[in-house]
């Protein structure tokens, strides 16, 4: 996640969706769906048709003591989980399951580095379903938009000066790694730069989420109002909450600020050769895909299975006149609490979609028509972003069969 005043945020969140949950204890048997639990356990696994995949407490709460299902009916204890997040979370007839990584790319690798390896689940044909807040780029998006993400892109994977140390002709202390200067393409490539996902299932996603009536505040409106200007640059950030197909950052650093939020912006860009659109920024989403990408690899999870949806909880730069650090720490953006509710709103749309529409489109899966994967091709396919997947695995030193990769850059230890 990222979002301005995380202390505030877990206080609000703590008493109106924790209150909601309380005060609606037969949630569970008030209109809710009932499955045969059969139909999704697979040889004695659980068998979901949709994982969804919650990043901290307010996140995962948004789906409690809801009228459509009830997650809270199994608690699954999973080897690898987060100490604060131990448990996996099913509906009675495990259709809909529910996970919380915990925050930043580390908790997120490993908790869903877990699940995939566990032996309680079969998820071969499983939704992995991404609801999440994030940071918004004024100039696509607002607070409490709803984005569906084809990118996720590492940005935050380069060199870095302090400012007072950046060269002068340069537009940002961040250097792609193996690059001389800003917005070249990097030659030192890691493999989870950018991971692409499927267009044709986003799309219909996007379909079910926008028959959702989305939440705002009134501190929202009053926020985002800043952003209209003369020249409309932040049309978007000045409009009411839609919902929008657009890319997603993932950084641990979070950043803020005109300068790292263009910088940032330029970094998708060029790692997405043009395509991407950023939007979004959180903390967590390529290290997710990253650890899906490894387990559908060995067709242990289905990498065309998977949905990034972000709700937008805070601007990640000022309006025009504001400073930076005000509108990061101080400004009451009132974005927090529609983008939790956007997330159920938006989010719950796209989970009945899918287990509705099950039998005739969704189980047999969506065929993607765009390149999905890593930038080296691992999945098969030829990548539409960067150097190619030779390339790629020699910028890498990627060892094969036939010895090591030799890498063409100059390498840290020798600079
Ligand atoms: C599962 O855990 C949640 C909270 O973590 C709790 O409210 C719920 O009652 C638990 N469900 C079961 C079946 O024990
Ligand atoms: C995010 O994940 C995607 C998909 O694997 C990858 O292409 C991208 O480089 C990653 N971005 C970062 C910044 O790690
Ligand atoms: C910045 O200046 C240095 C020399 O002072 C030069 O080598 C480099 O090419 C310049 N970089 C850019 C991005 O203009
Ligand atoms: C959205 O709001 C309108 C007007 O209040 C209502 O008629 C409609 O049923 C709502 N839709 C959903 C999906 O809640
Ligand atoms: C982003 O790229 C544009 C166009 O190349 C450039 O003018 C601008 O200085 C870059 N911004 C940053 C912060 O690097
Ligand atoms: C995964 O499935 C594909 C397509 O059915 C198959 O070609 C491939 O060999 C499988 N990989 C593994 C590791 O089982
Ligand atoms: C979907 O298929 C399953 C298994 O064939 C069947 O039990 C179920 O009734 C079907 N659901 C719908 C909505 O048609
Ligand atoms: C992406 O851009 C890089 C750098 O300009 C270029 O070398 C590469 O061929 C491009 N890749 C694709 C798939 O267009």
């Amino acid at each position: 996640m990222q979002l301005k005043s995380i202390a505030t945020g877990l206080l609000l969140a703590g008493s109106s969706l924790l209150s909601a949950v309380s005060a609606s204890p037969a949630a569970s048997s008030r209109g809710e769906i009932v499955r045969n639990d059969h139909a999704n356990k697979q040889g004695g696994k659980i068998a979901p048709k949709v994982f969804i995949i919650s990043m901290f407490a307010p996140e995962a709460e948004a789906w409690w003591g809801i009228p459509e299902f009830n997650l809270l009916a199994h608690n699954i204890t999973v080897p690898g989980f987060s100490p604060l997040f131990p448990d996996a979370h099913c509906t009675s007839d495990y259709s809909v399951c529910q996970l919380v990584t915990g925050e930043s790319e580390i908790n997120a690798a490993v908790t869903i580095s877990s699940l995939v390896a566990s032996p309680l689940f079969d998820l071969t044909k499983t939704y992995f379903f991404v609801a999440g807040i994030a940071g918004v780029n004024p100039e696509v998006a607002t607070l409490g938009s709803v984005t569906f993400a084809r990118f996720a892109v590492q940005v935050a994977l380069q060199y870095e000066f302090d400012p007072r140390e950046i060269p002068s002709n340069y537009s940002t202390g961040y250097i792609p790694q193996g690059a001389y200067a800003p917005d070249e393409y990097p030659t030192s490539i890691y493999g989870t730069e950018v991971f692409e996902v499927n267009t044709a299932l986003r799309s219909l996603a996007v379909q079910f989420a926008k028959t959702a009536n989305l939440s705002d505040s009134s501190a929202a409106k009053a926020y985002r109002a800043h952003y209209a200007t003369e020249a409309g640059t932040y049309k978007a950030g000045a409009a009411d909450p839609f919902v929008i197909e657009c890319d997603v950052a993932t950084s641990d650093v979070y950043y803020s600020g005109n300068i790292l939020s263009n910088a940032f912006q330029n970094t998708t860009r060029v790692l997405t050769n043009g395509t991407g659109l950023y939007c979004a920024t959180a903390q967590e989403d390529n290290a997710t895909l990253e650890a899906l990408l490894r387990s559908s690899v060995r067709n242990l999870t289905d990498f065309s299975r998977i949905i990034v949806m972000r709700t937008a909880s805070d601007f990640d730069r000022p309006y025009p006149g504001e400073g930076a650090m005000y509108n990061l720490l101080y400004a009451d953006q009132g974005g927090f609490e529609p983008a939790i509710e956007n997330i159920y709103n938006a989010g719950v749309k796209v989970v009945e979609g899918i287990l509705n529409r099950w039998n005739t489109t969704f189980a047999k899966g969506v065929k993607p028509t765009n390149y999905i994967g890593d930038i080296f091709g691992t999945l098969g396919g030829t990548p539409d972003f960067g150097p190619g997947r030779k390339e790629s695995l020699v910028e890498a030193g990627a060892i094969t069969k036939r010895g090591l990769m030799m890498k063409g850059m100059r390498r840290r230890s020798f600079m």
